[in-house]
């Protein structure tokens, strides 16, 4: 009788062992980052020559030099660049590419690459080609809206190849100094940063700059997407067919922000939009709307200090965030759409100001779609309804 005891109770334990392997094997192969959250990656950003060069990049747990194999082909990835220098996040820039050309690349170290073939696609450089993107704002996922920021990227993931790349006007995470936030954040945009390639705009909630809070701990968020050359503030510029893209930092909006920045990025945004003229569109991103129905209302500051500029250099089409809705504005004359929809929680504060076109509470994305003739901007819910639309017109020959 004893001796069946202890059979029983070995066979018992020889479960409990068995089953406890398998639930973290068959666990781990669901989520593998659930071991290392702070493995990240890849993902794609472009430089100012978005036809000829791109930026691949990832973040590793260990200290590990940066490899790439890439190519044009799935099955012969015949070019690789490796950068000695041990780093944690990775950035490799891709040169000398052709236009209009779907690229695969590997990442990984000298040691060890990743299996997963990556891909995206370059600009073309044509001026008179067509393209579409897709834009979305406030991704932020928090504990009032989790698993919002997942439908987003969900739907994004199932349409990926109808867009040549997506813009993300800010608030990417709820706290910028969390690193946690920007594990998950990363972790749910795998499948979509992986075969396109992403614009960034800063948001107030991504940011620590010293400009925000001089005691803040750094965000990673220009770690992450090394793309500014100015120190004070993030913000840069590239072509992309017939249109100049313009990414600046008005983050809050707020009088000191302004004030302090007005010397600084208003010199830039003007220089920038100056030397953008002969592009048949001009597209200037920045995360605060300069008037919106929602919480945030009209930003006086921004409305004296900033929409003249928008307005003497013709711009085509602004695009924002922060408030938690999305809405078509149009800010004297210019088209402005607010991107709110993109994965927080719904804010329901709404006081319709007079130039708001159309307002929508709930999940949306936002279609963009350029040609020689006109900008189309369609908004869509989660389940593909259609609820806003409008054109702009080329305006280059007024
Ligand atoms: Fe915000």
């Amino acid at each position: 009788m004893k001796k069946m005891k202890e059979i029983s109770r070995k066979i018992i334990a020889t479960f409990l062992i068995v089953g406890t392997v398998m639930s973290i094997i068959v666990f781990h192969s669901l989520d593998k980052n659930f071991f290392n959250p702070k493995e990240k990656g890849a993902w794609v950003l472009w430089n100012e020559n978005p036809a000829s060069e791109a930026i691949i990049s990832w973040e590793s747990t260990n200290l590990e030099d940066s490899t790439v194999y890439y190519g044009e082909n799935l099955n012969l990835l015949n070019y690789s660049i490796l950068n000695p220098t041990l780093t944690e996040i990775h950035h490799i820039i891709l040169t000398d590419l052709k236009s209009n050309t779907k690229y695969y690349y590997k990442i990984g170290s000298s040691e060890k690459m990743k299996d997963e073939i990556n891909v995206f696609q370059t600009a073309p450089d044509n001026e008179n080609s067509s393209f579409t993107f897709m834009a979305i704002s406030d991704t932020q996922q928090t504990s009032w809206s989790n698993g919002f920021c997942d439908k987003v990227a969900g739907k994004l993931k199932t349409n990926i190849f109808e867009y040549d790349f997506l813009m993300n006007v800010g608030d990417f995470v709820w706290n910028g100094e969390d690193q946690s936030d920007w594990d998950d954040f990363f972790n749910t945009y795998k499948e979509v940063f992986n075969k396109t390639v992403l614009v960034p705009v800063i948001g107030n909630h991504d940011s620590s700059y010293p400009k925000v809070n001089e005691s803040s701990t750094q965000s990673k968020f220009p770690s992450y997407f090394p793309l500014s050359s100015n120190s004070n503030f993030y913000a840069y510029s590239f072509n992309y067919s017939m249109v100049h893209f313009t990414i600046c930092d008005f983050q809050y909006g707020s009088e000191d922000e302004f004030e302090n920045l007005r010397q600084s990025q208003l010199e830039w945004l003007k220089n920038d939009l100056e030397q953008a003229q002969n592009s048949k569109y001009r597209i200037v991103s920045f995360h605060c709307p300069i008037e919106a129905s929602g919480f945030h209302g009209i930003n006086e500051d921004m409305v004296e200090n900033l929409l003249p500029i928008l307005k003497t250099y013709n711009v085509s089409l602004i695009l924002n965030g922060h408030d938690h809705h999305y809405e078509h504005v149009i800010c004297d004359g210019i088209d402005s759409i607010i991107l709110g929809g993109g994965g927080s929680f719904q804010d329901p504060h709404a006081i319709l100001i007079n130039d708001c076109q159309n307002m929508v509470f709930g999940l949306t994305y936002t279609s963009i779609s350029v040609n020689n003739d006109y900008i189309q901007v369609n908004t869509f819910t989660l389940d593909d309804d259609l609820v806003d639309s409008f054109k702009i017109q080329s305006r280059r020959d007024d």
